[in-house]
């Protein structure tokens, strides 16, 4: 098998989601983090924009729920309004997080979106599905349960 086809094999078109966080939203960031997503080749199949109420954060975000951060995270994403979009594209979920960077803006790689845009930790830009199962969770969670 050529390598070609082999690479088609190993990664499949997927979906996943991204939400721009308040502060990207504040910051009037949502076009230049969409764009980077088009420029790279995702499509986008679907946008949202809204401000999340205490229990759709506390849904979106259930897997943190025991963890001492959960108060200040759903804090955080309630405190205006976030952008939510769904991408597809190879490989989607891995591709999206390289280019979204490190949860810590601070150690971010340069030519990711917290590399280059912040230095923040809650408040760091943009959250992106880590798995296939948390895009399944979270995707009901945002866009509520009866899409897609
Ligand atoms: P996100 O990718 O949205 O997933 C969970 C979020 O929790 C993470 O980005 C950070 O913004 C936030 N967070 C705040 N404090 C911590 C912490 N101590 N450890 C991990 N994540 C944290």
């Amino acid at each position: 098998m050529g390598e070609e086809a082999h690479q088609e094999m190993s990664s499949p078109v997927e979906e996943t989601l991204i939400v721009v966080k308040p502060d990207g939203v504040r910051r009037m960031l949502v076009g230049e983090i969409l764009g980077r997503f088009e420029r790279k080749g995702f499509s986008v199949k679907d946008v949202k924009m809204l401000t999340m109420s205490k229990p759709q954060a506390e849904e979106f975000y259930s897997v943190h729920k025991e963890k001492p951060f959960f108060g200040e995270l759903v804090g955080f994403i309630t405190s205006g309004p976030v952008f939510g979009a769904v991408l597809s594209g190879r490989d989607a979920v891995a591709t999206v997080r390289r280019m979204v960077g490190a949860t810590k803006s601070w150690e971010a790689a340069a030519g990711t979106i917290r590399g280059d845009f912040g230095l923040g930790y809650t408040d760091n830009l943009i959250h992106a599905s880590d798995s296939a199962e948390s895009f399944s969770h979270e995707r009901a969670a945002f866009f509520g349960k009866s899409r897609g």
